[in-house]
């Protein structure tokens, strides 16, 4: 049995996931398309150990709780079934955030300990079946093992939904973060997505779109078209939030920084930048740019955020054996 130090990065939705067609499997009512960013990564390692009472979690050494153990232990139950072996495991994993800002995110971390639980079971699966695993913990992480632009295929039951590479993202696209600090308690994705589902009547609406969405962003990664992906994104991103607007009881993760990032993306994109934003399951906003312009839009942006608010991102590599942890 091989414990090793699995680092997987987060992924950001430019087509949302926004909804389940089985809760328990984790299979999404829509396919879905993301980024996998440099910036952001969980690294973990797994030993299965017999003198174990009890599965363990550690998030930076720090012991997590049942509700934190959830997910981790589903991933756990499926790698045991699969490897039959019986052993508890300790779960030792590292976040790499730029800052303290929740945007701590469990796509890197569910796909992370699905590499390192496989790992240390000795299972040798292919990143199809890893993307299976992963999504069974949460499922953004499915688009996780990929690097680049992934597509999360929703496909039908346990076997046929998972996440294919669809381009490298070698190209001049990056992803600057606006971190905006919220105190209202949040609605978790999994909460929002499943009331937006049970109660809003915008959402099938929202449905009805994605197909022409993600045919377009398609066409537009092909062509290496920044302005007409970031424009897409924008606009999907935005017809998901509202079907927050009608969900009962309603909901929102806008916050008024939220609002004033938008603004000040509109005022760059006047300015002449290609520049648009996405927003997932919480306040802070992520904007779609050239890779070679992060710099630039970042000055722009200081005048109205500060420079720890300001994360600059690029794509980033698919699920990886690292030989020692990064500092
Ligand atoms: C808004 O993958 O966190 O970020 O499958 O319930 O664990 P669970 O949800 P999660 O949802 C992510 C929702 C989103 C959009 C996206 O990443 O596609």
């Amino acid at each position: 049995m091989k414990s090793e130090w699995v680092r997987a990065h987060t992924n950001i939705a430019l087509i949302k996931y926004w909804g389940k067609e089985n809760e328990e499997l984790i299979i999404p009512m829509n396919n879905s398309l993301s980024l996998t960013l440099d910036a952001f990564y969980t690294e973990t390692k797994v030993t299965f150990d017999e003198n174990l009472k009890t599965d363990e979690f550690y998030l930076d050494d720090m012991i997590q709780d049942l509700a934190e153990l959830e997910k981790v232990k589903t991933v756990l139950n499926i790698v045991r079934g699969k490897a039959g072996i019986k052993a508890r495991a300790k779960v030792e994993s590292h976040n790499h955030v730029p800052t303290a800002a929740g945007l701590a995110s469990s796509a890197s971390g569910l796909a992370a300990l699905a590499g390192a639980a496989s790992l240390a079971a000795g299972l040798d699966l292919s990143e199809r079946e890893l993307s299976k695993l992963a999504r069974r913990g949460s499922g953004s992480a499915s688009r996780s093992i990929y690097g680049g632009f992934a597509e999360w295929q929703k496909g039908t039951n346990d076997d046929t939904s998972y996440a294919v590479p669809i381009d490298d993202a070698n190209w001049d696209i990056g992803m600057l973060f606006i971190v905006v600090n919220d105190k209202k308690k949040e609605v978790s994705s999994r909460e929002g997505m499943l009331r937006t589902v049970k109660t809003s009547p915008f959402y099938q609406g929202w449905l009805n779109t994605l197909d022409a969405d993600l045919s377009a962003i398609k066409d537009a990664i092909d062509q290496q078209d920044l302005h007409a992906v970031g424009a897409i994104a924008e606009r999907n991103a935005l017809k998901m939030h509202a079907t927050t607007l009608g969900a009962n009881p309603p909901f929102t993760y806008w916050s008024p920084d939220s609002m004033k990032a938008m603004d000040a993306v509109r005022d760059l994109r006047e300015k002449g930048y290609s520049v648009h934003f996405t927003m997932d399951a919480g306040p802070n906003v992520k904007l779609i740019c050239k890779q070679s312009q992060l710099a630039e839009i970042k000055s722009h942006l200081l005048k109205d955020f500060s420079e720890s608010q300001l994360i600059e991102a690029k794509p980033g590599p698919g699920l990886h054996v690292v030989s020692k942890l990064s500092n």
